[in-house]
């Protein structure tokens, strides 16, 4: 009997392979960056040929550092960023465009078109989202509009559509040699075509957006076999058992299996969900209805979602673009330099605003200058913009659920960081809970695909795996907090607007 089961996490800056035991215990990992590709200001692409063979090569790494075969793994669970756009040629393997990435802007255009007729909230009864550039509907309405034969060849039936899971899951399975074309109901209620009631595409919103049926990927529930890994590969003939998209996954890791359990996840963007089991929640408050998983045959849960596109790659950016630390850890220490954030406020709308304003015509701002203000001050104003955001999403989810949460899990890289999810606990006046295994994302994963092979029987069991590491209790005066919010909250308006 296999004793491990492994993770794939195709995420926006790398893509890791993660190996757990049946404790949920990391036992190897191996990661890798690939390049972030910015042609023009407010487009983000990816290389989905890097992204493969990056994948490919960190399968072996994590094997080969613990010595460990196909034979010792009973499957293979994705989980991926989401939204980010891959469009290839079935017949030759290769992408006809670069991936255009969750955080891309420039189908804003495309956007106000299909709003023109109805408003940004045009298809959100069905599919439970604006229309924003965030999504993947509009990123291949892009490509075949704009790449120069793409739509001829997508009306032939030619060209495949998918986010990262189902590019690494064709790959996976077979490619050119009868590879698999699915996603998961998770990964689908994030392009704008899927119907959250009958988890299928619907065939009036592919219309108005000009996308052919043919280019999309079966959607299939989020733990089953969906094939094996093919030929020569390391891990041939290993099912490939369960997908989750990446937020989804994590509040899979952190066994929030319950209606109301939620969890935090600290990225390259932060992103809140809320179980709210079978019911499909519509929000009042600018959150997202999403679908949370689909465990086989067993019937959908669904969840609200709070996306906040820029957290950690704001630090990215103090680290990359304005150098004033050279690796993101040292962030705490530059923030610590000073008492306070000296008046400071960084809005980071770098891809507009997310949740819950939904503003794509904003832009970023630093408010607040003085000549007192140094780079410290600047320091703890990025991070502290992290906590802000995640108020807003956290009120408008209490807002849409009537009552007010009491503690709220975390994950994620940021939440190595001390000092910010101290700050957090303060601004929320709830205690933030951090659990044993941050790698929430990587272990829903695994989860899922082990509960498909029955490596894992049910979920009482994954929830028995989840233990507590670290508790950070509110200290701020409430008066404070309130400033705090306000000032925030007028610093965000100054983005208002921006884009002519
Ligand atoms: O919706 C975007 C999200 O899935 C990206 O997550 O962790 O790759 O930044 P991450």
């Amino acid at each position: 009997m296999s004793k491990y089961v492994i993770a794939i996490d195709q995420g926006t800056t790398s893509s890791r392979a993660i190996i757990f035991d049946h404790s949920g215990n990391i036992v190897s990992s191996g990661q890798k960056e690939h390049e972030q590709i910015f042609p023009k200001a407010g487009w983000v692409e990816h290389d989905p040929m890097e992204i493969w063979n990056n994948t490919r090569e960190v399968i072996g790494n994590a094997l080969s550092k613990v010595n460990l075969t196909r034979h010792d793994i009973a499957a293979v669970g994705i989980t991926n960023q989401r939204e980010t756009t891959v469009v290839w040629d079935k017949n030759t393997g290769e992408p006809v465009y670069n991936a255009i990435v969750w955080q891309d802007t420039r189908t804003q255009p495309i956007v106000d078109e299909l709003a023109a007729d109805g408003g940004v909230e045009r298809f959100k009864s069905k599919v439970g989202l604006p229309l924003a550039t965030y999504f993947s509907g509009t990123k291949v309405k892009w490509i075949l509009d704009n790449v120069e034969g793409a739509r001829a060849k997508a009306e032939a039936g030619d060209l495949l559509f998918g986010n990262t899971d189902s590019w690494i899951t064709w790959h996976l399975t077979g490619g050119t040699e009868g590879g698999v074309h699915i996603t998961d109901v998770t990964n689908a209620s994030r392009t704008m075509f899927m119907d959250l009631e009958t988890l299928s595409w619907d065939d009036e919103i592919l219309k108005a957006f000009g996308v052919p049926r043919s280019m999309l990927p079966e959607i299939k529930s989020s733990s089953e076999v969906y094939g094996k890994v093919h030929g020569a590969q390391l891990l041939r003939e290993t099912p490939v058992a369960g997908i989750l998209g990446d937020q989804q996954a994590a509040t899979f890791g952190q066994a929030a299996f319950e209606k109301g359990g939620a969890k935090n996840t600290y990225g390259t963007g932060n992103f809140l969900i809320v179980n709210t089991g079978e019911e499909i929640v519509r929000s009042e408050n600018g959150l997202l209805t999403t679908v949370c998983y689909k465990l086989g045959d067993a019937k959908p849960v669904y969840a609200l979602e709070g996306s906040i596109a820029v957290t950690g790659s704001l630090i990215q950016w103090l680290r990359d673009n304005l150098g004033f630390i050279k690796t993101a850890p040292e962030v705490e220490q530059l923030a610590k330099s000073v008492e306070d954030n000296g008046g400071v406020y960084v809005v980071p709308a770098f891809s507009g605003l997310f949740a819950p304003y939904w503003r794509g015509e904003a832009r970023g701002a630093i408010v607040g200058l003085t000549r007192f203000v140094n780079k410290g001050h600047i320091a703890r104003a990025a991070l502290e913009a992290t906590a802000f955001q995640t108020r807003e999403v956290l009120d408008a989810a209490n807002a849409d659920a009537g009552v007010d949460m009491e503690d709220l899990r975390v994950d994620g890289g940021m939440v190595a960081n001390d000092a910010l999810m101290q700050f957090q606990a303060d601004i929320l006046g709830i205690p933030v809970v951090r659990p044993k295994v941050t790698e929430t994302t990587a272990l829903g994963a695994a989860y899922a695909a082990g509960l498909a092979v029955g490596f894992w029987s049910d979920t009482d069991e994954l929830a028995a795996n989840w233990s507590e590491d670290k508790r950070w209790l509110p200290s701020m005066d409430a008066a404070e907090r309130d400033r705090q919010m306000r000032l925030w909250k007028k610093a965000v308006t100054r983005t208002f607007d921006w884009v002519d």
